[in-house]
């Protein structure tokens, strides 16, 4: 890996990279990106973007100046309803959220097949794929190199101690955590 790699980005870069390529959507094509204001949900929209897809984005408040800043159509689903937004549906569907948020989404999906979930691995009832994932050093480097380049500079919104690991996973844990949080070792 190259040095200068930062830090927090191999999982959701990774995982951005994989999801983009199992999809093989071409440029021009529509993506819904749900959970998009989290770690892997930007790392997913700046890389899709980087690759011509037009990229739909859901979270809460908090999320929209993020996301807009990275160029996504931003649906707060807090305020609005996300089912009923978009009558001739998306290309894609990558979902970080899942449950009934997924079942949610799906059904906007113009192939049931282009629903791709990370973190819910009941979505193949809904006709749509789990992730997979490829931990090999080839997608480490991609990775790697779209960090070096700022396609997948992660968003940094809180640097701890190790001393206050606990406070940091509890912070993650809550669901709503907007980008990466470091605990620094040193
Ligand atoms: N399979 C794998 O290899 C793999 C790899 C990485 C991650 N994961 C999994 O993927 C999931 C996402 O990871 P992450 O690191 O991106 O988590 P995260 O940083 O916690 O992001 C999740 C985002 O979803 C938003 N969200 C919650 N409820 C929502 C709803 N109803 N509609 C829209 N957005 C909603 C959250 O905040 P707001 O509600 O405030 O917008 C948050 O920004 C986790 O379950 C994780 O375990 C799996």
């Amino acid at each position: 890996m190259p040095s200068g790699m930062r830090i927090g980005e191999p999982v959701a870069g990774t995982t951005a990279v994989d999801v983009l390529d199992q999809l093989g959507l071409p440029a021009g094509a529509t993506i819904l990106v749900n959970g998009v204001g989290g770690g892997v949900g930007l790392a997913v929209a700046r890389l899709a973007a980087a690759r011509g897809l037009l990229v739909t984005g859901t979270g809460s408040t908090a999320k929209r100046e993020p996301a807009e800043a990275i160029g996504v159509r931003f649906i707060d689903y807090t305020a609005e309803d996300v089912g009923e937004l978009n009558p001739v549906g998306y290309d894609g569907i990558v979902d970080l959220v899942g449950g009934s948020s997924l079942r949610t989404v799906a059904p906007l999906a113009r192939d049931p097949r282009n629903v791709i979930a990370v973190g819910d691995m009941s979505v193949p009832d809904l006709g749509g794929r789990f992730v997979e994932r490829r931990l090999d050093r080839e997608n480490l480097e991609r990775s790697a190199l779209l960090a070096l380049d700022g396609v997948l500079a992660p968003v940094i919104t809180a640097v701890h101690p190790l001393s206050d690991a606990p406070a940091a996973l509890a912070t993650v844990e809550n669901g709503h955590t907007p980008g990466k949080v470091v605990i620094k070792v040193s």
